[in-house]
């Protein structure tokens, strides 16, 4: 069995108490903190930035797992990597260098991702595999917490699972978007091994019991 991964999305979260939300979803077994950034450009919303990164940095060992949705995205890089963040990932659609922009990520010391929209072709993939450390497939169009699920995104998970196979790398293959109870195992069966979970985990008062849930349904 692939090792899984489960990344809370803090989206969801309260806000108000973000450093005890934190805490609180890390105890409850979340292996990533999934942080979501949106810039009102790129995506029609507005979330958290770099300050809010460095706020919650401290009250958790986990990986902190930042999916920029701005445009342009190079500057912003290292002013997460400075705050502390592990992993940094961003749409093909919102940097103009590919690689420039993977190798920078690299270069600030932090792992790279790659993420996918549901109408994204996977053909920028085609030349960055040696730079990446992380793929990400949006079952969501990306902008708001609490959607449903695209089936069509399995399909693609499992495209990418080939091409990761392939490539011999250890690279991870992340979902983010209307990820439940009920439809985890499924993105497992397609190749999937980390999952972003927002609503379905903050929106409920025991996110230890969802937790369990969702690893009870991987190890089926
Ligand atoms: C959507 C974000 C997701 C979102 C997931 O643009 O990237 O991470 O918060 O939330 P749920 O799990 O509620 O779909
Ligand atoms: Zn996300």
């Amino acid at each position: 069995m692939p090792t899984y991964r489960i990344a809370p999305s803090i989206l969801s979260a309260d806000f108000a108490r973000l450093g005890e939300e934190v805490r609180n979803v890390v105890s409850a077994g979340a292996d990533i903190i999934h942080f979501d950034v949106m810039d009102n450009h790129y995506v029609p919303n507005l979330t958290i930035g770099p300050l809010v990164c460095e706020a919650i940095r401290p009250h958790v060992q986990v990986p902190i797992d930042v999916h920029l949705m701005v445009k342009p995205v190079d500057r912003i890089i290292p002013d997460f990597a400075k705050a502390g963040a592990n992993i940094i990932s961003f749409h093909p659609e919102a940097s103009d260098h590919l690689d420039r922009t993977l190798q920078l990520i690299r270069d600030n010391g932090c792992q790279a991702g790659l993420v996918f929209n549901p109408a994204t072709p996977l053909h920028f993939l085609d030349h960055v595999m040696d730079k990446l450390d992380l793929i990400l497939i949006m079952s969501v169009n990306p902008g708001f917490g609490g959607q449903s699920f695209i089936p069509g995104a399995l399909k693609k998970i499992a495209e990418v699972r080939q091409r990761i196979d392939a490539s011999g790398r250890d690279i991870l293959l992340e979902v983010d978007g209307g990820i439940k109870i009920e439809n985890i195992a499924a993105a497992a069966q397609a190749g999937a091994d980390t999952f972003v979970a927002g609503s379905a985990i903050f929106g409920k008062p025991d996110y230890k019991a969802v937790i369990d849930s969702m690893r009870a349904e991987l190890a089926k």
